[in-house]
């Protein structure tokens, strides 16, 4: 089985994926981690990351795993790049800055289908980024696409961050998110779009277990 949820960064995307995950008791697939351990990978190399031929080049040469662990008794997306846990380090405001102009690549983006395919391959999952319905996993039963009033989606962002003790403000974390609704949402390839055939849920006013809750129903609801 494969869910899928989409939407602009802030939107509460990947703590509703999660959540919804662990309901239905399967796995998480989070794409985003996929590109931020690319990034990371080519701000280490310092290529031209608006170059797609440089950042080929560092794809090609190096190791990337996705594997599902348990950590601290809950299911993890674990990134390895080259054999080393990146977990943590992709979540930086570099990496952040820098993903959406790695995602823009056409190339790239095509290259990257194959981890995403193989994770949803081995395991049912709730995949979560910006074109899992409309492009990576067009064939999905269930497809959703979280929405949020652009000042909420810059505070979740900013809390979130606070409490994975990354040093930003308020105001770093909005002109990010702004930055990457536009690159996202105007490239070229698989931009940011919702399915003809996904549910839209608007979560300015939700907390995520609500939102869960939402999509857990409908999903059991369309499993009869
Ligand atoms: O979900 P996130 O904030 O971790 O995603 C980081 C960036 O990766 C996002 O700004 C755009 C890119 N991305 C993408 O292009 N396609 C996806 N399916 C997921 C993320």
């Amino acid at each position: 089985m494969i869910v899928t949820i989409d939407g602009p960064a802030g939107a509460g995307k990947s703590t509703v994926a999660r959540l919804v995950a662990e309901m239905l008791g399967i796995s998480y697939l989070d794409s985003g981690a996929i590109y931020r351990t690319l990034t990371l990978a080519c701000l280490e190399r310092k290529v031209d990351i608006e170059n797609e031929e440089e950042v080929l080049e560092v794809l090609e040469s190096i190791n990337l795993e996705f594997k599902e662990e348990n950590r601290k008794g809950r299911k993890f997306f674990a990134c390895y790049l080259n054999g080393r846990d990146v977990s943590e380090e992709i979540r930086t405001s570099e990496v952040s800055e820098a993903v959406s102009v790695v995602a823009k690549h056409k190339k790239v983006r095509e290259k990257m289908l194959y981890y995403q395919h193989k994770f949803a391959h081995e395991h049912d999952v709730v995949c979560d980024g910006r074109d899992m319905g409309s492009f990576v996993f067009k064939d999905a039963e269930f497809k959703f696409f979280l929405t949020a009033h652009p000042s909420v989606r810059a505070e979740r962002r900013y809390r979130e961050l606070i409490e994975k003790g990354i040093k930003t403000t308020l105001e770093e974390v909005k002109e990010n998110i702004i930055f990457r609704d536009t690159t996202d949402s105007n490239r070229d390839a698989s931009p940011l779009v919702a399915a003809p055939d996904a549910i839209w849920i608007d979560t300015t006013e939700l907390k995520p277990e609500e939102v869960a809750e939402t999509i857990v129903s409908f999903v059991r609801k369309g499993m009869k």
